[in-house]
């Protein structure tokens, strides 16, 4: 099978195109023929080498967290899928590698695709809808009535977590350029501030609950103000907190670490009398089931800014770095 594969970490490496072995099945797996992938900052951050602390893959390897696909081998312990069936899912870590014409999955990880969009809509989902999901359901509670700030409402994250909030019945602001300003209306935003124009801080007030997705400090400090006494933030770009040394079952030294890094914020959260999460979003696919549900009874439409072709790759990744992408870049592999 053709596949995409990292060989050497760096901002500038372009992924290679390489003939593998068809992937070997464990007797929990399925073997899947990915029809298309999606694009996400995630692959990026780790061909650029920075996630190597938390996720050390050994290069060579094949890149890539979501797919859409059909189920072409099952293995002897499978129960609940079969040949033939069209599934979907953003793979666990270390388990990776959808950029690919095929892929072995935990079927733990795995849902069917809604029966009502295409596979291309379909390789979209399960990163950004889990993140959503697991921001806004898990963590959150969101209830009705709430209010809740969705940073980046344009973005892949956040195209999918307006729906998913609305649904929930909370009252929706969001953050985007004037571009995108009819786009995220679209998606059931109550609240649209152009984030060029004006700063968010100064117009909201009393949120229940803030999806940070922005790289800047100061922005996580406005966003917790933002907030109400018991108000929570899920914060999707750090700092990270003691969540992930279980999470990905880190040396007891990362106490430390990541105690450090995340002192300031929980610090600032503390005086403000909010709460701090940090999320890195993992596989479920029991919630991506519920996924597709929601986009099934038509509560969440997907949002696809382009379709690239199998050979495009590393033109793909170019376009979701420049950071102006709306909603999701999908690669079609068959
Ligand atoms: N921790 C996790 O589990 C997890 C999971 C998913 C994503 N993430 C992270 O969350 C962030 C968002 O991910 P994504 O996939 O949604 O990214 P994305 O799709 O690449 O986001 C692109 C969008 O962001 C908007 N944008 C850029 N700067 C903005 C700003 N300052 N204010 C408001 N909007 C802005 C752009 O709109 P304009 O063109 O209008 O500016 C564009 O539509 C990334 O940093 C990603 O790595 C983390």
């Amino acid at each position: 099978m053709k596949a995409y594969i990292l060989e050497k970490y760096g901002k500038k490496q372009v992924l290679s195109l390489s003939t593998l072995p068809e992937p070997s099945l464990k007797p929990a797996e399925v073997l899947v023929e990915v029809h298309g992938t999606a694009i996400n900052l995630l692959d990026s951050l780790i061909r650029n080498g920075e996630f190597k602390l938390f996720l050390p893959y050994k290069v060579p390897f094949v890149l890539g967290h979501d797919f859409a696909g059909t189920i072409i081998k099952v293995g002897s312990d499978v129960k609940r899928f079969k040949i033939g069936d069209k599934v979907y899912a953003r793979p666990s870590d270390f388990k990776i590698g959808t950029f690919a014409e095929q892929i072995a999955v935990n079927e733990k990880d795995l849902a069917l695709v809604p029966s009502n969009i295409t596979t291309e809509e379909a390789a979209g989902i399960p990163l950004v809808g889990l993140t959503s999901w697991q921001a806004l359901v898990e963590i959150a509670n969101v209830q009705p009535g709430q209010k809740v700030f969705i940073q980046a409402g344009s973005g892949g994250v956040g195209t999918f977590a307006i729906q998913l909030a609305k649904h929930l019945g909370a009252y929706v602001a969001t953050t985007t350029s004037s571009v995108n300003i009819d786009l995220v209306r679209s998606l059931g935003a109550d609240e649209v501030i152009d984030y060029k124009k004006y700063d968010f801080s100064a117009i909201l007030k009393d949120f229940d609950v803030v999806l940070h997705s922005n790289k800047d400090v100061k922005v996580l400090e406005k966003s917790l103000a933002i907030l109400k006494p018991g108000g929570t933030l899920i914060s999707l770009t750090g700092p990270p907190t003691l969540i992930i040394m279980h999470q990905f079952n880190l040396a007891f030294y990362f106490k430390l670490i990541l105690n450090l890094l995340s002192a300031s914020v929980r610090v600032k959260a503390k005086k403000l009398n909010v709460n701090y999460h940090f999320l890195f979003m993992k596989a479920d696919g029991a919630a991506l089931a519920e996924i597709t549900k929601l986009i099934e009874a038509g509560k969440i439409k997907p949002v696809v800014d382009r379709v690239f072709g199998f050979e495009q790759l590393n033109e793909a990744m170019a376009y979701v770095e420049t950071g102006r992408s709306k909603g999701k870049v999908i690669l079609k592999i068959k």
